[in-house]
């Protein structure tokens, strides 16, 4: 129950985003829910090193950038400017931004290199196979599929072309035995268990070693020493989790406190980097794999699936625009059991932000403090002795931090909202039974205990929201007298200080029309 004393650190990264395109909901949704994982650990006493950015090499890139009739550093800053905005947009609080185009990458992923070369376990070759160039992937022909037009394709439906070139190569076939081992005595190590076994399947049926150099195009890292190779951009793109923490130099508090990351969250799509590649690859630089992956699902619009040739992408600054921030949010983290696909739907949407916030918590607000106003002039009220129903509502709120806790370090974040919420409904089966607007004759005390019982439980309520919702449970603590030196979990089951004045009540979510 009691948050840790000693500061324990947290490090949780979102994948660097690729800037071939405009940020879209899918992109949001990774960061929103990464930005909650890294508000509740600060909330909860953790020192958090919260990463995103952008993932700018790679042939992907350079073909957008040539498309834009534009030299690939000119376009990627363009680019990347957009989801610098859409990390302002989502209110998203990381701790750092980092671009692959910038040195202190560069130097990061050249030195991860050479230690995997004097470790032996990079050698020289020529590659001749299949690579689809939207995803950035190596396939084996037995991967391939064939689409309605007969064309071999990617698994996930990308168009395949065949490469020949010289080539660097990480000996991954050396790996399929340590990760195996990893994955059987680290069950946590990647998650929802669907994806873990897709990885074991994969992994059992045997590992080719990886191309990790390009010689065909030039917009990437210099392999140091070798003229002509760029770095596979999934090589670089990984090390940015290193060079966030300032790798290679290791000796620093950052790296001390940080690495291992606590968790990479990815969406389903790009399981296979994070949870075999980029462990294998740890491994032969002897570093520490992260502890833990999770992968995501995928959105829908309406029921199709979200491209630019369907022209259904959902910008999620128009989101925002028309429903507000906190909405969006709770909607993205709430709709959907984290690590399953789902629907994006502008009726569901509404109906979520009608029932749970303006209904549910808002009304719920509003009705608290309209009474305090009215009856008690703005004032919280002080306490009588406590009845059981009184208790049995404090103790339900007290005792969801600790659901939350656990739902948080699995990153089920529906259900951790799913919980909360119960005890919305309770509050308001409370104040429905108790009904303290019709104590104020006969039983003022009593009404008095009611006041404050709902008092405690929606500061509870305001601050178990605040990685969801932090500008609205921010208001609705500033509603509710709640000092800001007490809004962390330290302070979760603190009383209300009767005799707190609080200002006018002001509604929490306007409710939309459908
Ligand atoms: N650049 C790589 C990641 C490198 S991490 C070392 C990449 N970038 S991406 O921009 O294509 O995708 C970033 C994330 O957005 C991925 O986790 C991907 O799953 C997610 N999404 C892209 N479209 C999505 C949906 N329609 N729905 C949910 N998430 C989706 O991959």
């Amino acid at each position: 129950m009691t948050p840790p004393t000693a500061p324990t650190s947290f490090m949780v990264t979102t994948p660097i985003y690729y800037v071939n395109d405009k940020p879209h909901i899918g992109h949001c949704y990774t960061s929103v829910a990464c930005d909650v994982l890294a508000r509740f650990k600060r909330l909860d006493g953790y020192q958090v090193h919260f990463v995103t950015g952008t993932d700018e090499h790679g042939q992907k890139i350079h073909k957008a950038a040539e498309a834009a009739g534009m030299a690939p550093q000119d376009f990627t800053d363009v680019v990347a400017q957009r989801f610098v905005d859409m990390a302002q947009t989502f209110g998203i609080s990381h701790d750092d931004f980092l671009r692959t185009s910038e040195p202190r990458h560069a130097r990061a992923a050249q030195a991860l290199w050479a230690r995997l070369q004097e470790r032996g376990a990079i050698y020289e070759g020529h590659y001749a196979g299949w690579y689809a160039v939207r995803d950035e992937a190596f396939y084996a022909e037995s991967e391939l599929e064939e689409n309605a037009e007969g064309q071999k394709v990617a698994p996930g439906g990308a168009a395949v072309e065949w490469v020949e070139e010289p080539s660097f190569f990480f000996r991954l076939s050396a790996w399929q035995e340590p990760l195996l081992e990893h994955y059987r005595q680290h069950p946590e190590f990647l998650g929802p268990d669907s994806r873990r076994n897709e990885v074991v399947r994969f992994v059992e049926g045997g590992l080719r070693d990886l191309s990790i150099s390009r010689t065909s195009f030039t917009w990437g890292i210099p392999v140091t020493g070798s003229e002509g190779h760029v770095m596979y951009v999934w090589l670089d793109a990984l090390t940015n989790y290193l060079t966030s923490l300032g790798y290679p130099d290791e000796d620093t508090q950052a790296f001390q406190a940080f690495w291992p990351a606590d968790i990479h969250v990815v969406g389903k799509d790009i399981v296979r980097f994070h949870a075999v590649y980029w462990p294998a690859l740890l491994m032969a630089a002897g570093l520490e794999v992260p502890r833990r992956i999770y992968a995501h699902g995928w959105w829908t619009h309406e029921g199709q699936k979200i491209s630019k040739s369907l022209g259904n992408i959902i910008d999620g600054s128009d989101l925002v625009a028309r429903y507000g921030l906190d909405p969006v949010r709770y909607f993205l983290l709430r709709a959907i059991p984290f690590g399953q696909d789902g629907d994006f739907s502008h009726t569901a949407m509404v109906q979520r932000l009608n029932t749970d916030l303006a209904n549910d918590w808002g009304n719920l607000m509003q009705r608290v403090l309209s009474l305090l106003a009215k009856n008690c002039d703005g004032q919280i009220p002080a306490p009588g002795a406590l009845d059981s129903q009184d208790a049995e509502l404090l103790a339900q709120a007290r005792g969801v931090l600790e659901d939350m806790r656990a739902h948080i370090d699995r990153q089920s974040l529906s259900l951790a909202l799913e919980a909360l919420w119960r005890v919305v409904a309770a509050a308001n089966r409370y104040v429905h039974t108790e009904a303290p607007w019709r104590l104020w004759a006969s039983d003022p005390a009593r009404a008095h205990t009611i006041l404050h019982t709902l008092v405690s439980t929606l500061r509870m309520v305001a601050l178990a929201s605040l990685p969801f919702m932090p500008g609205t449970a921010g208001r609705a603590l500033d509603a509710l007298g709640v000092p800001v030196r007490e809004r962390t979990y330290a302070h979760y089951e603190t009383a209300p200080t009767p005799g707190t004045r609080l200002p006018a009540p002001e509604p929490l979510f306007p409710r939309v029309a459908s």
